[in-house]
């Protein structure tokens, strides 16, 4: 059984939850800093995203929530693509990040183990590099959550890492940090996808970009299919 801690709330959680909400916390300005104009860089990233977001539009709009939203640069994103964004992220630093970075939407604390949203509310969901730090023994968990909260015929983007080996980070964007991140199989992710409930409807691997990335990076676009 996991190790557990307590949260503020008093609420029991895994360890890793605490390390990855700590770590996150200590680099989230410097995070925000450094990859602020990286989209511009990445023709792909934004080719996904803007996919995801005619597609969303297309299935007749609604709240498109960013999770894992870090500082808010992918919400942001999203929003001047002309969708409804918000974001939600463990970290209250990154979420404090976000609002100071974007007043003009709403970021909230959260996890996407446990979302405090309604059944069937959302038009969309994007995980940006945000599944990475969740075991993967827990993520049908989080994708049983994603299928919940969206509506029929929503859509869901994720984007991580692709390999198959968990990683034990202890120092990055300049801090000394404690935090496991895990690349992930596309196809095993897209399996779990299918067993949540949702279609894949695309997917994209891409080289790294020769700068900072170590390996190839997946993109995998998933609907929850109309009830029939
Ligand atoms: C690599 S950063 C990516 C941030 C943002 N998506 C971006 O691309 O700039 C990972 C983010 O996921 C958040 N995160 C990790 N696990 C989470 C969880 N279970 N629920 C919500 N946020 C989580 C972290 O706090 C961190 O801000």
């Amino acid at each position: 059984m996991a190790e557990l801690g307590v949260t503020e709330l008093g609420m029991a959680e895994p360890a890793d939850v605490h390390s990855t909400r700590a770590a996150y916390n200590t680099v989230a300005a410097d995070y925000a800093e450094l990859l602020r104009n990286e989209l511009a860089s990445k023709p792909f990233d934004r080719a996904m995203l803007g996919t995801f977001a005619e597609l969303v539009e297309a299935a007749g709009g609604g709240a498109v929530a960013d999770l894992g939203c870090g500082p808010g640069r992918i919400t942001a994103h999203l929003d001047s693509l002309g969708l409804t964004a918000f974001g939600i992220d463990l970290s209250p630093e990154m979420v404090a990040v976000a609002r100071r970075d974007h007043p003009g939407l709403q970021f909230d604390e959260g996890s996407m183990e446990a979302l405090d949203l309604a059944d069937d509310a959302l038009g969309g969901i994007v995980a940006w590099y945000s599944i990475i730090h969740t075991p993967p023994a827990r993520l049908p968990g989080v994708f049983a959550q994603f299928h919940r909260a969206l509506r029929d015929g929503g859509l869901l983007l994720l984007a991580f890492q692709a390999g198959d080996e968990p990683r034990h980070l202890d120092f990055a964007y300049g801090h000394e940090i404690d935090l496991d991140a895990y690349r992930l199989p596309p196809g095993r992710v897209a399996e779990l996808l299918r067993q949540a409930g949702l279609v894949v409807e695309a997917q994209l691997l891409r080289e790294p970009d020769g700068k900072h990335e170590k390996t190839p990076q997946a993109y995998l676009l998933a609907r929850k299919p109309a009830c029939v």
